[in-house]
C-alpha cells in the first residue's frame, strides 16, 4: 500500500512542472548523478568506456521528453546524431535509444519521422542501431505505426514493448521479427489498458519474453528482477535458445554487481546510460519504481 502511494506520488511529480522547476536546481544534491552519466556526451563515453571494459556494452540516451517546439526537437535529433558519431569517434560497444516525443511526436508527426530518418541514416552508416522508448499509453499508437513506417526502409530500428498493457502479447506476436525490449513498464496507466498487479504484470512479462524468443526473434530482456532473469536464463537453455538471440539490459546504477556476474556468465549485458541536462522525469520514474532508490536522493542530500 505504502509502495503504491510512493509510486503514485513520484510518477505526479515527473509530470509536475512547478516541482521540475525546483528540483533542477537541486540536481546532483538530489543524488540524481549516481545513476545519470553526467550532463555532456564526453562525460557518456567516459562511462560507456569504463562498463566496455568490464565486459558490459551499453546504450545512451540523450535525456529529454515531451518537447513542444519544432526548434527543441530538431536540436534534440542533432543530439542524438552527435551521440552516435561519439560512440563511433570513440570506438565504443554501444547504441542509442531515444524517445519519440523528443523528438517532436507531440509537434508534428512529419518532423519526427524526418528527424528519426536523419537519425537512422547516421546510424545505418556507422553499423548501428537505434531503439526507440515506450513512452506512456497516448503515445503507443503512433509510436508503433512510426516504427512500421521506418522499418520499411531500415532494419536498424526496434522499440520496447510494455508488459502491464493488455493489448502487449498481442503486439509482441505481432512484431515478429523485430528486436524488441521487453520491460514491465513504468508510467501510470488506467485499469481500462493496463494490469495494476505487480503478480500480473510479472506474469504477462515473462509470457511476452517467452512468446517473443519462441518466435525466433530478437529480445532485449530489460529488468533488474533477478527471478525473471533466472527463469528466462533456464528457459533459454531448455528450449536451445542461443545466447546471440538475445540480451539482458538493466540502468546504469542498478544492481551493477549483477550486470557484471550476468556478462562474466557470457550472457550480453548491456546498460542504459542517460546523459543530459533534462534528467528530471527520468530520475522521478526510477524513484516510483522502487521506494528504497529513495536512498539515492537521501545520500545525495546528505553528502557534502
Ligand atoms: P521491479 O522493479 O518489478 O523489481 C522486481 C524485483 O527485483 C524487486 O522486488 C526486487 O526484489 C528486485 N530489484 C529490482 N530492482 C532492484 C535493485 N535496484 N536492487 C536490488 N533488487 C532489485 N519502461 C518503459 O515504460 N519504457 C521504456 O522504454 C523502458 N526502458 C527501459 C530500459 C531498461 C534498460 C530498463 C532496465 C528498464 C526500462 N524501463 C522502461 C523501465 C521498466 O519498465 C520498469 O519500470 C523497471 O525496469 C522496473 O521493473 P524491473 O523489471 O526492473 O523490476
Amino acid at each position: 500500500m505504502s509502495s503504491m502511494i510512493s509510486r503514485n506520488f513520484f510518477l505526479f511529480l515527473s509530470q509536475n512542472k512547478f516541482a521540475k522547476k525546483k528540483a533542477m536546481k537541486w540536481g546532483p544534491k538530489l543524488g540524481a548523478k549516481q545513476v545519470i552519466a553526467g550532463e555532456t556526451i564526453q562525460e557518456a563515453m567516459e562511462t560507456v568506456k569504463k562498463l566496455n571494459e568490464y565486459g558490459l556494452v551499453c546504450t545512451v540516451d540523450h535525456l529529454g521528453e515531451f518537447v513542444y517546439s519544432r526548434e527543441e526537437a530538431t536540436a534534440s535529433a542533432n543530439h542524438c546524431i552527435k551521440a552516435l558519431e561519439a560512440m563511433e569517434g570513440a570506438g565504443v560497444d554501444c547504441n542509442l535509444s531515444l524517445k519519440l516525443t523528443s523528438l517532436g511526436l507531440d509537434v508534428d508527426r512529419n518532423l519526427c519521422r524526418d528527424n528519426m530518418v536523419r537519425i537512422l541514416e547516421t546510424a545505418k552508416k556507422y553499423n548501428n542501431f537505434v531503439r526507440i522508448d515506450m513512452e506512456d499509453y497516448t503515445h503507443l499508437e503512433a509510436t508503433l505505426e512510426l516504427l512500421h513506417e521506418l522499418r520499411q526502409s531500415y532494419d536498424n530500428v526496434g522499440t520496447a514493448i510494455q508488459a502491464y498493457l493488455y493489448r502487449s502479447e498481442s503486439d509482441v506476436r505481432r512484431l515478429k521479427g523485430v528486436n524488441l525490449r521487453l520491460i514491465k513498464g513504468a508510467y501510470k496507466e488506467s485499469p481500462e489498458v493496463a494490469m495494476q498487479k505487480q503478480a500480473e504484470v510479472d506474469r504477462n512479462y515473462l509470457n511476452m519474453i517467452k512468446v517473443h524468443l519462441l518466435n525466433g526473434s530478437y529480445a532485449a530482456i530489460a529488468t533488474h528482477d533477478h527471478r525473471v532473469i533466472a527463469e528466462i536464463k533456464a528457459f533459454t537453455i531448455e528450449n536451445g535458445i542461443p545466447k546471440d538471440q538475445f540480451e539482458f539490459q538493466m540502468l546504469y546504477g542498478f544492481r551493477t554487481e549483477m550486470q557484471k556476474e550476468i556478462a562474466r556468465e557470457g550472457y550480453k549485458m548491456r546498460i542504459y546510460v542517460p546523459f543530459g541536462e533534462d534528467w528530471y522525469g527520468y530520475y522521478m520514474r526510477r524513484l516510483a519504481e522502487r521506494p528504497q532508490n529513495v536512498r539515492f536522493a537521501i545520500k545525495g542530500l546528505l553528502s557534502k
